[in-house]
């Protein structure tokens, strides 16, 4: 499966524009992890992309969200690698992400979430002015995004990342893709 084929899929399955640029965000975050911890860029950013594949199909159901979204992805051809971090990226299942790809996924996820919540409550909301550093303020506070779970994000030391490292490379990342991103 190439990438053009998962953003097909991705666009087959979700109808959410905010959820199918959490899943682009997720990917770019994800390609520049993977660059900077030695994985592979192609196999972590499909993980990225196609993570959340299956939340309209589930339909809030959350035994079967992420189950569902790595038969989807083993369907298009992802490696079981990929399949294994899209399931794990759900805690209901029990299944503790094992590989550096999971683990990433893992943390990248809410990460995401946290960065959009920052961007969107500055007066130009755009990412180009948007400092790591006002990321870093808004994680310590508690009714900031607090659907952005920050136990997660500070799984980021399972890849050896201390937070601001992990924060900054997110907020590069997105910034990158910041037109597809509407911000
Ligand atoms: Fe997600």
């Amino acid at each position: 499966m190439n990438r053009q084929e998962a953003i097909e899929s991705v666009r087959a399955n979700v109808e959410n524009e905010n959820l199918v640029k959490h899943m682009l965000a997720t990917e770019a975050v994800m390609r520049a992890l993977a660059r900077h911890l030695g994985g592979d860029e192609k196999e972590w950013g499909l993980a990225g992309l196609l993570h959340d594949i299956d939340v309209e199909l589930t339909e809030g159901d959350m035994g079967s969200h992420s189950k569902l979204g790595a038969d989807l992805a083993r369907d298009l051809g992802a490696s079981e690698a990929v399949a294994n971090a899209i399931l794990c990226h759900n805690e209901t299942h029990g299944v503790l992400p094992e590989t550096t790809m999971a683990k990433a996924l893992f943390c990248a996820d809410p990460l995401t979430g946290l960065i959009t919540a920052a961007v969107l409550v500055r007066p130009d909301k755009k990412l180009a002015g948007l400092e790591a550093e006002s990321v870093r303020k808004r994680f310590k506070e508690k009714g900031f995004a607090a659907g952005a779970s920050r136990e997660q994000i500070s799984k980021c030391c399972d890849i050896g990342l201390e937070l601001d490292e992990f924060i900054a490379i997110g907020v590069e990342a997105m910034k990158g893709i910041a037109p597809h991103l509407g911000l």
